[in-house]
């Protein structure tokens, strides 16, 4: 299909999210393609998924780095060289600075297994079991200096059962994320796509 919008997957691990990222965009009638995945941990399983599916996949291991504004400005050459026009976080266990993030205006999305702007941050799920909540879910969102702050761009919630633990939980909802990256960048492919 022409006209695709080229994007690029950022992680740092399993890469299950990437992973139904690039199956949706198997499909040709998705109006985006996976250009690069790339990696700031050398040893993330996700790689490896990437390149069996035919994606370049590539290293940015920040610890090969001086500082972060050089991490960061070898991510975006990275990104850049593969004619990336919209960056999707899949996993990816580094906060981009403010810098980084103005040089893509409203091009970078995040999945977060939680509904935002409840439990922003990590062990989502022990804590939402904590408070005794009867639902959770998951929320792809806009990226923006702040940690899991930026617009909502669409949430899927699922139940909380009694007998749920933080794994089972993120079970279910790794199951809705899969389905909620793909409709969100496929709604934003439509929107802004060539
Ligand atoms: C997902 O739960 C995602 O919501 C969070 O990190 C996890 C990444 O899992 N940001 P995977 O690497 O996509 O399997």
């Amino acid at each position: 299909m022409a006209g695709r919008l080229k994007f690029g997957i950022l992680i740092s691990g399993r890469g299950s999210n990437m992973l139904a990222l690039i199956e949706a965009c198997q499909d040709p009638g998705f109006p985006a393609e996976t250009s690069v995945v790339i990696s700031n941990c050398p040893d993330a399983p996700g790689l490896k998924k990437a390149a069996q599916a035919g994606i370049p996949a590539e290293i940015v291991d920040h610890k090969n780095f001086k500082n972060k504004a050089a991490f960061e400005q070898a991510l975006d050459e990275t990104l850049r060289r593969h004619k990336v026009e919209f960056i999707c976080l899949a996993g990816f266990m580094r906060i981009l600075s403010e810098n980084f993030i103005r040089g893509w205006p409203e091009r970078i999305i995040n999945i977060h297994p939680s509904l935002l702007p409840d439990y922003k941050g990590l062990d989502t799920h022990a804590r939402v079991l904590a408070d005794k909540r009867d639902r959770s879910g998951c929320t792809v969102h806009y990226v923006i200096p702040e940690m899991d702050s930026g617009p909502v761009i669409l949430q899927k919630t699922v139940p909380i059962r009694p007998e749920d633990t933080p794994e089972i939980l993120a079970a279910r909802i790794l199951e809705q994320e899969h389905l909620a990256y793909p409709e969100a960048v496929r709604m934003i492919a439509k929107r802004i796509g060539n």
